[in-house]
Order: structure tokens, then C-alpha cells, then sequence
């Protein structure tokens, strides 16, 4: 293993990139038709794809086979201009990636606009990857206007950026805007899924649902999770205890033993797994977390029945099959009332000097 799984996985085509399709399908339908704009803005939260799409959409633009007799999506992959715009390739004169975060000053703006009255070196389009753009300065984004507004005809912008509202609206009004979004777990879960085959890394039932989870919805975090499982794993792959642990979950055994106990009745076992909560390390707050979130996955069990599977994928038959027992056992209107009673005691716990006692308090209540 040498380089990132993130550096190894950018996508080079529209194609690969996932959980987009709201922004590359119309965009790749513009590029098929011909109907290319000369400045983009991809806006988003953080490692979703936007730097990725604009180097994919400087790739397609300055593909040898992209010419205005037969338009297309897709890289050729094979012309000069493919192969060093490609993953690890060298990069290509003619596509120049400012970083605004150490580039956005007026002077960098000015020698952009420079820059730009040249003709490409040998490819179709001159064009310009802003990364970070609500970095550039409003005296930089002032020196652009112009050369944004009415560009030569050989030059294309891409402006990449997690706060849109920081570039300048007359900029802004200029690009064609794609807002990129954070990718939902239906569809990073069967990525992960490929990806560990890919590896060749047998991964344990429910492992990959927690790295979607920590991943928060951004790409690139999430394959940045993986990765550290990945180095910390042996030959066996990854489990699930030593995955929960390392990202701070609490186990599903120790969610499993509390439900039961609540369902029971019993006070005794369900003091006792507060003491294990404390003894192991866990973060109170993030423990109710946990138990909130898995009294709402027993909500849905309630409501769902039979396709609860589905609306819970990524969860392990077995646990599943324990969790339709817990949700059967507590019943509708207590699981309800326990989220209703695990929900206010995260709110109070926020900022509190002993998160411990409301764990306690929050006991005693659920099992009133
Ligand atoms: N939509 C996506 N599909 C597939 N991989 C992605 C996607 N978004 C991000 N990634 C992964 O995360 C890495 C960083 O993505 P990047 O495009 O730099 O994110 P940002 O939105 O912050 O510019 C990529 O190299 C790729 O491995
Ligand atoms: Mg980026
Ligand atoms: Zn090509």
C-alpha cells in the first residue's frame, strides 16, 4: 500500500464520480450536445468531487477526440492530453489549477488574466481550475471580471469553492453553477463495498455502515476512515470491535444489553452497562447518541416489518434479526417514549458538568 485510497480512486471520468448525478448528468448532456459555457462554478460541501469534476470536465474539454464536429462526455483516455491529465499523470500546459488559498491575491488575478491572452499551447481550450475561489480576494475577483465576463473564445474557468456566496455576484452570474451535495450512505455503502474487493480486504458485517457514518457524507473523509482501518488491519481484514473502538462507537453489544435490560425491566443489568459505558472510555454523550440512534432504527423496524431490511442496509442479518426482537419486545408506543426520553437527555447533556449523571437520570427514566 503506497499512496491514499483517495489519491488511487479519483475518478477520471464522469462516469466514476458518485452521488452526483443531479450535476453530471446535465453536464455531461451539455458537453454531448456541444453546449459548453466558458466559466463553471462547483460549489459543495468539502470532498464531494468538486476539484475531481473540474479536472474531469478540463480533461473531457481538451480531449483530442472532443471536437466540434463530434462532441462528447467522455475522455478518449489515450490522446496526449488524456494520459497526462490522467490520476498521477504529469498534468497539461494548457490546464493551469490555481490553489486561491495561497493564490488569490489581486497580483496572482493580474497575472491570471495575463495568462490568458495567450493561445494554448497545443490543446483545444486554455483553461483555468480556480480551486478554493471564495479565497480570491474582492481586488482579485475585480481583476477577473472582465476577462470572466467576455473571455477569448479559447478560454474556459472552472471555479471550485465551498462557499458560493463568497464569490462575487458578478462573477457568479458569469458561470453556469452546480452545486454538489454530500453523498448519501445508499450510495458510499456499496461503493465501500467494491472498493474493499478491490483491495482485497475482507471487511466484518457492519464495519462498513460505521465508516459511512464517520465519513459524515463527504467522499474523501470517507475513504480517509477506511484507509486508517485498512493500515491497523491484518491478513483476517477488519472487525467489527476493533473498528467501533478505533472510531469511538459504542459496540452493539453494549446497545444490545441496554435495550434488553429496558425491555426487561431490568434496573441491575441496565446500571451495568452504564458502569461498562463509563469503565471502557466511552463519551456519555455519544453513547445516548448511539442509543438514540438505535432506538430510531427500531421505529422503523416497528413501522417497516418485512422491508426494514432495506430502509437499514448495511446492517448484518444477524443484528437485524436481534433488533426485530428488541423492537417487537418494547413495542411501539415505549420505544417511542424511550426516543422521546434519550432525545431530551442529549439536549441537557450539552455543556453539562456530568454527562454521567444524565446517563444515570436517563436510565431510571427509561426504565420508570
Ligand atoms: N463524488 C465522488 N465520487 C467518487 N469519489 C469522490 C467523490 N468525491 C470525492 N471523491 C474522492 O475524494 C477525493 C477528494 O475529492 P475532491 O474532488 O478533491 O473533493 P472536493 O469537493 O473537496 O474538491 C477524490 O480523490 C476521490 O477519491
Ligand atoms: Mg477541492
Ligand atoms: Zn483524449
Amino acid at each position: 500500500m503506497t499512496t491514499a485510497l483517495y489519491r488511487r480512486y479519483r475518478p477520471e471520468t464522469f462516469a466514476e464520480v458518485i452521488g452526483q448525478d443531479h450535476v453530471t448528468a446535465p453536464l455531461r448532456q451539455a458537453l454531448r450536445t456541444g453546449q459548453v459555457n466558458h466559466a463553471y462554478l462547483f460549489s459543495g460541501p468539502r470532498g464531494c468531487g468538486k476539484t475531481t469534476s473540474a479536472r474531469i470536465l478540463a480533461r473531457i474539454l481538451n480531449c483530442a477526440q472532443n471536437t466540434e464536429a463530434s462532441p462528447t462526455d467522455t475522455p478518449c483516455g489515450t490522446c496526449p492530453s488524456c494520459v497526462e491529465l490522467a490520476r498521477g499523470g504529469p498534468g497539461s500546459l494548457d490546464v493551469v489549477e490555481i490553489d486561491a488559498a495561497s493564490h488569490g491575491g489581486v497580483d496572482d488575478a493580474r497575472e491570471l488574466r495575463e495568462r490568458a491572452t495567450f493561445a494554448p499551447a497545443r490543446d483545444r481550450f486554455k483553461i483555468f481550475i480556480l480551486d478554493e475561489a471564495h479565497m480570491v480576494s474582492n481586488q482579485g475577483f475585480n481583476a477577473l471580471l472582465k476577462i470572466v465576463e467576455e473571455p477569448p473564445p479559447h478560454v474556459k474557468f472552472v471555479f471550485a469553492t465551498t462557499e458560493p456566496d463568497k464569490v462575487i455576484g458578478t462573477i457568479r452570474s458569469r458561470t453556469h453553477h452546480y452545486p454538489f451535495r454530500l453523498v448519501p450512505p445508499d450510495v458510499l455503502l456499496p461503493y465501500l463495498e467494491q472498493l474493499c474487493e478491490a483491495e482485497r480486504v475482507p471487511v466484518g458485517g457492519g464495519v462498513l455502515p460505521l465508516v459511512v457514518r464517520a465519513g459524515g457524507g463527504s467522499v474523501r473523509d470517507t475513504l480517509s476512515v477506511l484507509d486508517q482501518l485498512i493500515a491497523g488491519s491484518d491478513a483476517s481484514g477488519i472487525e467489527y470491535g476493533g473498528a467501533a473502538a478505533l472510531l469511538g462507537y459504542t459496540q452493539a453489544s453494549l446497545l444490545d444489553d441496554l435495550v434488553d435490560a429496558i425491555a426487561a425491566g431490568d434496573g441491575g443489568a441496565a446500571f451495568r452497562v452504564v458502569e461498562r459505558v463509563i469503565s471502557t472510555g466511552h463519551e456519555p454523550r455519544r453513547f445516548v447518541e448511539d442509543l438514540l440512534e438505535r432506538l430510531r432504527d427500531l421505529i422503523v423496524i416497528d413501522a417497516a416489518g418485512d422491508a426494514a431490511g432495506a430502509a437499514l442496509r448495511g446492517l448484518p442479518e444477524d443484528q437485524l434479526a436481534t433488533m426485530r426482537v428488541q423492537s417487537a419486545r418494547l413495542g411501539s408506543a415505549e420505544l417511542s417514549r424511550s426516543a422521546d426520553l434519550a432525545n431530551a437527555a442529549l439536549t441537557e447533556m450539552t455543556g453539562a458538568t456530568s454527562p454521567r449523571l444524565h446517563l444515570e437520570l436517563l436510565m431510571a427514566r427509561l426504565l420508570l
